[in-house]
């Protein structure tokens, strides 16, 4: 199967359970009745201007004015859910969206298995519910700002077009997380709506809760690689919530997967088609050796060692949003039902975790063991090795494509344990193979295993905006297919 079937079948899936009414004729685009709730619309009526300030001040910059093709939900065909138009960010439609509720969901996992799902906040997990739904919320605008300066150095106007489809989208996942504050949580949860505006990526005082979220999001393979690894933690934490009791957070979180899928199709085959120009450029100038690293930087392409050190960074800094491998708070999400496994409803056991146990990769006096946990205490270990699992596919047709050029060279996941900062790894210096390292050996690898100074500085170099319809850096090879089967020199963002 290509590459584009799998994703094409990925999307499908995730869409089929995810179509909706929504009504556009609202000033805030819906399919959960705002307008019977008046109390509920003025809160978001109001917190509307504000979001509409941080997107002008922290959104994409010098682009508001611009036109871009992109997509809106607009319904329930699987044919057509979305409609494509140019529009100008500020007047994208962003609204509040539920998958379709099921009729007798009951609660999936943990000690209340099996009765009714929650319509409304159990009073005895309000405060781990809330933080829950402001931890996630809170990462959504956080990317956005990460990715502000992006446009500038785009390599096309169909990548774009596809960051600014992102950075909409995830502003939308905001609207999601802060309708469920607002309408579930009373003064509490405005509060908590207001705040998320104003957390700000990377800040010293006032910075956004999760670390990979405060990182610096450069150029655009840092992009690729972040919209491949860390919106598949996304895509983890979304589907892990998709199944909790409380059936509003299921019900967002299942739309927001759909979304979810074209972020990750930005990711992978941004890769992909960075290494497709650096193999085609390598074969041209009849090169072999992927450590000729001088001569492949001279073409203007990316070389495959430096992708592989990028992918180390995302991969390493993306696995620690999953939390410490054994947790008290994990275990508290699954057991009160708020929060369940990756694929929880597949999966053949109690859903309850009674006397399970999980293996987690520990620390024990400078070595690496495998110790047997209660199963319910290692909920994050057994999300991170689902996500570890869920990266590999991507990995593999990005090898592919290196293979069929000829060239001696395997994108390969670095050890679980390899430069972590949260969690059993935490201050242990342990190589991409994973071996354990003194920090003298640390240091001297480093270099290799981790982008440096100079692979910094070239990927500026390479970072030249590219905005003449159809035309692409020379990093980056044309995609396979426009979006939404639009020719190769269409104007996907008409710059103001
Ligand atoms: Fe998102
Ligand atoms: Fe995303």
């Amino acid at each position: 199967m290509s590459q584009t079937d799998t994703l094409v079948e990925d999307l499908e899936q995730i869409r089929s359970d995810a179509f909706v009414e929504v009504k556009y004729d609202e000033a805030i685009p819906n399919n959960v009745d705002l307008s019977s709730d008046k109390q509920l619309l003025r809160a978001l009526e109001s917190w509307h201007p504000a979001y509409l300030e941080w997107w002008k001040d922290m959104g994409p910059d010098g682009f508001q004015d611009a036109e871009v093709y992109l997509r809106t939900a607009v319904g329930v065909d699987p044919a057509g859910w979305a409609k494509f138009g140019h529009v100008k960010m500020p007047d994208y439609r962003w609204g509040i969206l539920l998958a379709p509720k099921i009729e007798g969901r009951s609660v999936p996992c943990g000690k209340h298995k099996g009765e009714p799902a929650w319509q409304e906040v159990p009073g005895e997990y309000r405060s781990l519910l809330k933080r829950l739904i402001v931890v996630q919320g809170d990462t959504e605008p956080a990317s956005v700002e990460q990715q502000r300066y992006l446009g500038k150095t785009a390599p096309s106007l169909y990548d774009m077009r596809n960051l600014f489809q992102v950075n909409v989208e995830e502003g939308r996942h905001l609207w999601a997380m802060v309708y469920l504050l607002v309408k579930h949580f009373g003064k509490d949860g405005r509060e908590e709506a207001q705040a998320l505006l104003e957390r700000r990526s990377g800040q010293q005082d006032n910075p956004r809760i999760l670390g990979a979220f405060n990182e610096r999001t450069p150029d655009w393979l840092s992009f690729f690689m972040f919209t491949y690894f860390t919106d598949r933690d996304g895509k983890m934490q979304l589907a892990a919530l998709a199944e909790s009791g409380f059936d509003p957070l299921s019900r967002s979180c299942r739309f927001m997967l759909t979304e979810e899928a074209h972020h990750l199709f930005v990711g992978e085959t941004g890769v992909q088609r960075t290494i497709e120009a650096t193999c085609q450029a390598m074969q041209k100038a009849g090169i072999t050796d992927p450590y000729d690293v001088a001569r492949v930087r001279a073409l203007g392409v990316v070389d495959l060692p430096l992708l592989q050190r990028k992918a180390n960074f995302h991969m390493s800094v993306t696995r620690d949003l999953f939390g410490s491998e054994i947790s008290s708070n994990g275990a508290e999400a699954f057991s009160a039902g708020l929060k369940g496994r990756f694929n929880e409803a597949n999966l053949k056991d109690d859903h309850q975790l009674h006397d399970a146990l999980y293996t987690v990769t520990r620390v024990v006096d400078g070595k690496l063991v495998d110790e047997q946990v209660p199963a319910l205490r290692a909920i994050n270990c057994r999300l991170l090795d689902d996500y570890i699992a869920d990266c590999q596919g991507g990995i593999d047709r990005w090898n592919k494509t290196i293979e069929k050029a000829g060239i001696e060279f395997r994108i390969t996941q670095p050890y679980k344990g390899f430069n972590r900062r949260i969690g059993e790894f935490k201050g242990q210096r342990i190589t991409p193979e994973g071996k354990l390292v003194t920090e003298s050996e640390w240091q001297q690898g480093v270099g290799s295993w981790l982008p440096n100074a100079d692979d910094m500085q070239f990927i500026a170099s390479l970072m030249k905006p590219c905005a003449e319809p159809g035309k692409f850096a020379s990093w980056i090879a044309p995609p396979a297919r426009g979006i939404n089967n639009q020719p190769g020199d269409f104007e996907y963002v008409k710059i103001a």
